[in-house]
């Protein structure tokens, strides 16, 4: 916001400072001969000023049109109001899935399923959480995925009051993320039926099948693993047969917080990593052009790269970039909620559980059924909510590990104050000589950007050398989950 203001304060700042009209810069100018300086040397001056301004305007005009299409909001003039995303609201009404003429598995005949039930007002790593897993449910049912913006606040309203800062009540996929699961195509040979908005699911499907989640969950364990879940659900869709399939508004989320926060998420994950819904999901354009804008804050580009794009450029955009290190330290009132996990002996969320990573997390005895010792928490908050000494020792220790090998740069994904991040980065520079060392604060970011802020932390955590996240967080869970499934070393997912 602050940024915004200045940048805003700068541009009228500016307008004041504009030259004198000419006439008032002349005083001597008289009556008889009002253009007496027009002398040969000024008039070609002018001319070339012209010129000049006329190439300008041209190339300002160019920029607009092949650069990043949010620019124009950078100097948008009421900082109050979050951005709507309305242009990618159009393209995704644009799809060209929405029209009833197409053949089946598509078009009138097509088969659908509308989560109705979905989370919102969640952050937006339990919503993608839930996102990936519902879509790839649609996917193994063989049905178009209904897709809703990312919402916030179900009340239609445009913005929402967040501790007296306004936020978008919803923001749609296409800002956030591509592929199948945001109705991006499936690869060639899979003949999946591609993902809808929820705008189109209204025109196809305006007489649903409404069944209730306790359809299903009824008749399985009250400990039921995400696998188990997912095939009692295909099943029961198979057998429902009705061409448009909804999911009760009121109805218990399919994959609840219970699976996510769990090992029994992890039985999922051999077959969601081979999907589509994993192997091709990217993040919005909007997302890697300020990971371009701000890339060498945290690993510029090498020199070779730069001049020789050709070379380099097929490469895949979520390659791990070597010697980048991530923290995810999450402050604020976090500490409050790592209190709450330590009374409840929580574990961490299901994603960085697996048996595969070297940081394991047992809750501290002291702590459950909502009480905890004052070890307890201690214990939970080195994991939770590490101080700068536990920081920079965690640090310290993995960059003398295998997977650390050749570590020069460091991102910090945090939410923490400027001077407490200053005391972090003194804290790390003090243990090694890095090349950079950079945290979310330091990104600029366009208006648009910036209430998408955790998907560009996100796209630099997934492409780290090394991760170093917060076992009890989604958003890390999320990042280990596609880092997983891309592959890379289980030693370099660490949690504090
Ligand atoms: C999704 O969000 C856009 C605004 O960005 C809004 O125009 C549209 O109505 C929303 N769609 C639904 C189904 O809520
Ligand atoms: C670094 O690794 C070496 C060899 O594995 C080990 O001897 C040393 O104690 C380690 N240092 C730290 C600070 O962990």
């Amino acid at each position: 916001m602050t940024t915004l203001y200045s940048r805003v304060k700068k541009l009228t700042d500016m307008d004041n400072d504009l030259p004198m009209p000419i006439s008032e810069k002349h005083p001597h100018g008289g009556r008889m001969f009002p253009f007496r300086w027009l002398t040969r040397r000024t008039i070609r001056a002018i001319v070339f000023c012209c010129t000049f301004l006329a190439i300008l305007a041209c190339l300002r005009i160019f920029v607009t049109l092949s650069g990043p299409e949010t620019r124009e909001e950078d100097v948008k003039p009421d900082p109050q109001f979050p951005p709507l995303y309305s242009k990618q609201h159009q393209d995704e009404l644009a799809y060209p899935q929405h029209n009833l003429d197409l053949p089946f598995p598509e078009g009138r005949d097509g088969k659908y399923i509308w989560m109705a039930n979905h989370v919102h007002g969640s952050g937006w790593g339990n919503a993608m959480q839930e996102l990936v897993l519902n879509s790839y449910l649609a996917y193994k049912s063989g049905r178009s995925f209904v897709f809703d913006n990312y919402t916030w606040n179900r009340d239609g309203s445009d913005y929402t009051d967040y501790d007296g800062k306004l936020i978008p009540s919803r923001i749609p996929l296409a800002a956030l993320m591509t592929g199948p699961t945001a109705g991006g195509p499936f690869p060639d040979g899979d003949p999946a039926p591609r993902s809808v908005t929820k705008e189109y699911w209204d025109i196809v499907c305006p007489n649903p099948r409404v069944i209730d989640s306790y359809e299903v969950t009824d008749h399985l364990n009250q400990e039921a693993s995400a696998l188990e879940l997912l095939e009692a659900w295909v099943q029961k869709l198979d057998e429902v047969g009705d061409r448009c399939v909804e999911i009760s508004r009121e109805s218990l989320q399919l994959f609840g917080i219970w699976v996510f926060g769990s090992e029994r998420v992890l039985d999922i994950f051999p077959g969601l990593a081979k999907s589509p819904i994993i192997k091709n999901f990217g993040w919005s354009p909007l997302v890697h052009a300020a990971f371009d804008v701000n890339r060498h804050l945290f690993s510029p580009t090498p020199k070779l790269e730069t001049y020789l794009p050709s070379l380099f450029g097929s490469s895949d955009p979520y390659s791990a970039l070597p010697g980048l290190l991530v923290l995810h330290i999450r402050r604020g009132d976090f500490g409050n909620h790592c209190h709450h996990l330590a009374k409840w002996a929580s574990r961490w969320n299901g994603f960085n559980t697996f048996p595969e990573l070297p940081d394991k997390f047992e809750p501290h005895p002291g702590g459950g059924g909502g009480e905890a010792s004052e070890e307890a928490v201690q214990y939970t908050l080195e994991h939770c909510f590490p101080t700068v000494t536990q920081i920079v020792e965690k640090v310290h220790k993995v960059r003398n590990s295998t997977a650390g090998k050749g570590l020069k740069n460091v991102y910090i994904m945090t939410n923490a104050p400027k001077s407490w991040i200053l005391q972090l980065k003194y804290g790390l520079n003090k243990i090694a000589d890095w090349d950079h060392i950079a945290s979310s604060r330091d990104l600029k970011l366009t208006w648009d950007q910036k209430y998408i802020a955790q998907s560009v932390d996100m796209m630099i955590g997934q492409r780290a050398q090394v991760l170093i996240g917060n076992g009890f967080s989604s958003l890390t869970s999320n990042i280990v989950m596609l880092r997983m499934a891309k592959g890379l070393p289980p030693d370099s997912n660490r949690f504090w």
